[in-house]
């Protein structure tokens, strides 16, 4: 072969490298490395909005969407990916042109026809269909699109939401959310936000929701059935949605609500959200509520500290919220503890006498101080009791340590300065030193990271 025949083969064989990476363009990451779920969101992007236009035939589980997601390029993207599972997608564009995509288990990997520069918004339509999924986590539990008797109970902390729209799904990347659902007239959707409307036409019914406030994916739901709805207003003006499944008892415990989040308003700062609400539907087989933003979803009628637990994760859990799995203690030890002021607040047990008698149990008793909290190790172990009891405990006793008017000034700036915000632990230690004046790493590292029951700190 002639040499210069060679080398034009070569040529065409091997692409110079800037054929291949044109104007900077670089796939974004299919994951964000969480320690514990490393594939779940996305590299390359910001979504600042989804708009999800969903059709619901209960009788045959068939869910038709269509999501518009309104993004901003955080590097020069030559792909992208998104969160999904299951579905046929009939299309998918990309700021208004077909793009190309390939399936690999619950990525979603997107090819524009032209880079997406650096810094750019660009709009994702996406036009699915099928069978949203039931996704069994890793401890057992399941989460997700769960069908129920009467609709769908839709939950998904922490991976539940790619069954049934395509999400960035991570903690650390929250959006603004409009829902659009439509569903045999009879039912009632259930979605975070405040109600915009609700009309019927032809046996169907679409519900309108908006949900203006930042919101991480795992918070949002859908969930549907036959309820009874009522909305009331709120102290401050903010409208309150109670939804129950008529087929349980007495709802008396949701007369609480109001005070509940006003008591929480007065020690944690204003309530985070233009909404409020509970969704209270009968599906115990699901074993578990869900503090979905704006409304929490209970699986049956909830207990008094069940329904306090779920509205104070509007403070802790959903305007503050962990960028990374492991932090969980963030939300669940503050959500347990914030049923034990409750109780003290009502003249019941109060927060110390929980503690007292959960330190009482044995250094033996393995699986009640392990994992610590701060570190649950692997995703079977993430709600462990621990992170809930030990995570509470260790609020409980910075309060012993600091008194209460430095612990409450703690726990309201915290609400405060990361309102709608993402945090990990070392920020709330330093935010801990900073109003209290001491150093306070020894105490976080005996309560939070070291195996077995605390002691010493
Ligand atoms: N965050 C819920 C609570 O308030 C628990 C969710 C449990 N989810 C799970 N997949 N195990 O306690
Ligand atoms: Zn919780």
């Amino acid at each position: 072969m002639p040499r210069l025949r060679l080398i034009v083969v070569l040529l065409a064989l091997v692409p110079p490298a800037w054929s291949q990476n044109p104007g900077g363009f670089t796939p974004g990451a299919a994951g964000l490395g969480d320690p514990l779920y490393p594939l779940a969101g996305n590299g390359g992007y910001d979504v600042e909005h989804y708009a999800l236009t969903l059709d619901y035939q209960p009788a045959t589980n068939h869910l038709v969407g269509t999501a518009e997601i309104r993004a901003r390029a955080t590097q020069g993207l030559s792909r992208f990916d998104l969160d999904l599972r299951g579905f046929a997608l009939t299309r998918l564009l990309v700021d208004g042109r077909a793009a190309s995509f390939t399936r690999s288990g619950q990525e979603l990997v997107v090819t524009p026809r032209k880079g997406i520069p650096a810094g750019k918004a660009f709009t994702v339509i996406i036009d699915y269909a099928g069978t949203p999924e039931v996704v069994t986590d890793p401890d057992a539990s399941i989460e997700g699109w769960i069908p129920t008797r009467d609709g769908a109970f839709v939950v998904g902390e922490p991976q539940g939401s790619p069954a049934w729209y395509p999400v960035n799904d991570n903690p650390r990347d929250k959006a603004s959310y409009d829902f659009r659902v439509t569903v045999p007239a009879g039912l009632t959707v259930m979605a975070n936000g405040v109600l915009v409307s609700s009309a019927t036409s032809g046996g169907r019914t679409t519900w309108v929701w908006h949900a203006a406030e930042p919101m991480a994916p795992y918070l949002s739901t859908v969930t549907l059935g036959v309820f009874d709805l009522s909305v009331t207003t709120l102290a401050g003006g903010t409208p309150s949605y109670v939804a129950v499944d008529p087929q349980l008892g007495s709802t008396a415990v949701l007369a609480k609500l109001p005070d509940i989040l006003a008591f929480y308003s007065s020690i944690y700062g204003p309530y985070p959200f233009a909404a409020a609400g509970a969704i209270v539907d009968d599906a115990r087989f699901v074993g578990y509520a869900l503090e979905t933003q704006t409304k929490p979803v209970f699986d049956r009628m909830p207990d008094e500290a069940t329904l306090a637990h779920e509205l104070s994760h509007q403070w802790f859990g959903d305007s503050v919220t962990l960028i990374q799995w492991p932090d969980l203690w963030l939300h669940e030890g503050f959500a347990t503890w914030s049923e034990w002021i409750w109780s003290e607040h009502n003249g019941g047990q109060s927060a110390q006498g929980f503690f007292d008698q959960l330190y009482s149990r044995s250094g033996s008793v393995d699986a009640f101080w392990n994992p610590p909290p701060g570190n649950p190790g692997s995703p079977a172990l993430l709600f462990s009791a621990s992170v809930y009891l030990r995570g509470g405990m260790t609020l409980q006793a910075l309060r012993q340590r600091v008194g209460d008017p430095t612990f409450f000034r703690i726990l309201s700036d915290w609400a405060a300065e990361n309102r709608h915000g993402n945090v990990d632990t070392p920020r709330f230690i330093a935010l801990a030193e900073r109003d209290a004046g001491l150093s306070l790493a020894h105490f976080f590292d005996v309560w939070l990271y070291q195996l077995g029951k605390p002691v010493g700190w």
